[in-house]
């Protein structure tokens, strides 16, 4: 697969998942554009895996703009949930159907979810995303990276996106929500792996194409 270069859409119009992109984008120096900006209407996810949701977002905005096009599925998957709300993790904070979201209900959702099964802390859950890069040809390639970690009740923190506040990385004394992006997000220099979902798909992404 030849390595990227030029002008990329980051096929998303998630503003928390855009801002991270472009801060793993920028050591590399890639000119950025984003589907939102392109004026790109947001496909309908209608894939039964994170793979498959990434992959058409990407080809989608590959297809629209001409240029090659990078999109993530992602999601927070509950083990006392049986792996919800996964797939489901952007709906289940939609004020009516496609409406706007309000994630303090749906974090709200995922604690009576979660105590209405009689679960005992800790409540084990990891975040998931998948990377898509799709080209302007049709190809396609996608990258997965994952995160272990608790939730917490009541949240705690104020930065991030989603359900950011409530979710506590093994390891770590803070939760996503206490944390500056640049923290959830660095990417280690000694190829380490990077603490967020995020970043380590995007990991190994950077090391196939860029
Ligand atoms: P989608 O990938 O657009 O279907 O949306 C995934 C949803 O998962 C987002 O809207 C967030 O609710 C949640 N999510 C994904 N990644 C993160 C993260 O890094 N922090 C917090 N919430 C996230």
């Amino acid at each position: 697969m030849t390595r990227l270069s030029g002008r990329l859409v980051i096929a998303t119009h998630n503003s928390g998942k855009l801002w991270e992109m472009r801060e793993l984008l920028a050591p590399y120096g890639i000119d950025t554009v984003s589907a939102g900006e392109l004026g790109l209407p947001e496909p309908e996810e209608t894939g039964a895996t994170f793979v498959e949701n990434a992959e058409l977002k990407a080809r989608a905005a590959a297809q629209a703009s001409g240029l090659p096009a990078l999109a993530d599925d992602s999601g927070l998957c509950v083990d006392a949930l049986g792996g919800a709300p996964g797939l489901q993790s952007a709906r289940w904070a939609e004020i009516g159907p496609g409406g706007p979201r309000d994630f303090a209900a749906a974090i709200e959702k995922v604690e009576a979810a979660i105590r209405a099964t009689g679960a005992e802390p800790p409540y084990r859950a990891h975040f998931i995303s998948v990377i898509a890069l799709a080209r302007p040809d049709g190809a396609v390639e996608s990258f997965e990276g994952k995160v272990d970690g608790t939730l917490v009740f009541p949240p705690r923190g104020t930065l991030g996106f989603g359900y950011d506040p409530i979710f506590l990385p093994d390891g770590l004394k803070r939760t996503f929500g206490e944390m500056m992006t640049a923290e959830k997000q660095a990417i280690p220099a000694d190829g380490s792996p990077a603490l967020s979902h995020r970043a380590r798909a995007f990991q190994a992404f950077a090391k196939a194409c860029l």
